[in-house]
């Protein structure tokens, strides 16, 4: 008993509209190609991929020179037919690249069947819509009845010999069980599954990128932090240390701007506050520098399967002036957390307010997050 398994990937991705062939996206960690040859190689003795005219190459580049790859035809049906020409296994299964995340437990689930004694078998799941029939005229011509509609998946598996009989008038049809039932042959329907979804527009990524495990949910965070001056206290602000200012009171360094950063990550991640996460009763944070706070943080929010998009922190005084060293302050704080992109900027409350009077030095920090 041989296995052949053909993957269709000759298409051009029309509606998709990447202006390149749709077997070439790229999801996640692989292209589109990649993940079907992935899920179906390791169940089946020969792969033979459907390329697009003058992609050859660039598929047997990604995919390795022992998979045949054959040039497609104008049409779906007529490049599997190509491909069909060259299978050397007593059973076949045909696939579209397009559904490139069908697990290898439906493509053996599939096998079984066959090897079970049925000639054609396709996956399916239950339709969700009602499906009307529509004639010429626009006007309904009938309901189907729901409960009876299913939408048909890859990989559809067939005993070599029934499909190539299926091929040999040349018929066009959109799945290759169509062709069986136009000779008369029984068809078997067993389960397909959500994420053998077909990838044909756009839109269809993030849910495919939600199979992989990307979830790309953003979630906001606010952080504020304020100190007096302190007469004969060093400045750290911004994660720099500024010489000649008035420093500020309190036991940590009294980095405001750090700090405020700090509280609009942890408040964006929903995992607390400084307070919560490095107050009295962690002795060893006492006394630690903004910097040291920000990595802290980092590393709180990363073991919780976030990462930073970009946060941003306004830092509200007098003094000191942060527009000469505002590229420094950016660097510094950017460098404590990874990399991660930061902007920052600065304001005075026009002589009202703590801040305004003079009394010491408040920021305001966001943070933008999101779940990997
Ligand atoms: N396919 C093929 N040969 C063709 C047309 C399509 O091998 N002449 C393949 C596609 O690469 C795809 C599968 O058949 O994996 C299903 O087709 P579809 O989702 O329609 O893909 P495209 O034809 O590429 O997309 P579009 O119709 O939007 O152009
Ligand atoms: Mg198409």
């Amino acid at each position: 008993m041989s296995v052949t398994a053909i993957i269709a990937a000759a298409g051009s991705g029309e509606r998709f509209g990447a202006g390149f062939p749709k077997a070439f996206i790229q999801l996640g960690d692989r292209t589109l190609i990649e993940h079907a040859v992935a899920s179906l190689a390791p169940l089946v003795d020969q792969i033979i991929i459907t390329a697009p005219a003058g992609f050859e190459e660039k598929i047997s580049d990604l995919v390795g020179t022992e998979i045949t790859v054959v040039t497609g035809g104008a049409t779906r049906s007529a490049s599997v037919r190509n491909a069909l020409a060259l299978a050397t296994g007593d059973y076949v299964l045909v696939h579209d690249a397009a559904r490139a995340l069908a697990s290898s437990d439906l493509a053996q689930r599939v096998i079984d069947v066959l090897l079970g004694g049925e000639n054609a078998v396709v996956p399916a799941i239950a339709v969700v819509d009602t499906v009307k029939v529509m004639g010429d005229d626009g006007y309904v011509v009938s309901t189907p009845e729901r409960s009876s509609l299913m939408s048909i998946q890859t990989p559809q598996g067939f005993k070599t010999s029934v499909l190539k009989q299926g091929h040999e008038l040349g018929t066009e049809a959109t799945d290759d069980g169509a062709l069986i039932e136009a000779n008369g042959g029984r068809v078997k329907i067993i389960n397909g599954e959500e994420r053998a979804l077909k990838i044909t527009n756009p839109s269809d990524l993030n849910r495919a990128l939600s199979f992989l495990g990307f979830n790309e949910t953003f979630r906001t965070g606010i952080g504020t932090d304020a100190h007096a001056y302190g007469v004969g206290r060093p400045l750290w602000l911004a994660g720099l240390f500024w010489p000649n200012e008035v420093g500020v009171e309190g036991h940590s360094d009294g980095d405001v701007a750090a700090h405020a950063i700090c509280d609009a990550l942890l408040a964006a991640t929903q995992l607390g506050d400084l307070g919560s996460n490095f107050g009295t009763d962690r002795p060893e944070y006492a006394g630690a520098s903004g910097v040291q706070l920000l990595q802290e943080t980092l590393s709180i929010i990363t073991k919780n399967g976030f990462l930073i998009s970009n946060v941003t922190v306004q830092i509200i005084g007098n003094r000191p002036k942060i527009g000469p060293r505002r590229s420094e302050a950016i660097a510094a704080l950017s460098k404590a957390l990874n990399g991660a992109s930061v902007s920052l900027s600065a304001t005075t409350t026009d002589g009202m307010g703590l801040t305004g009077e003079g009394k010491g030095v408040a920021a305001i920090a966001s943070a933008l997050v999101y779940k990997q």
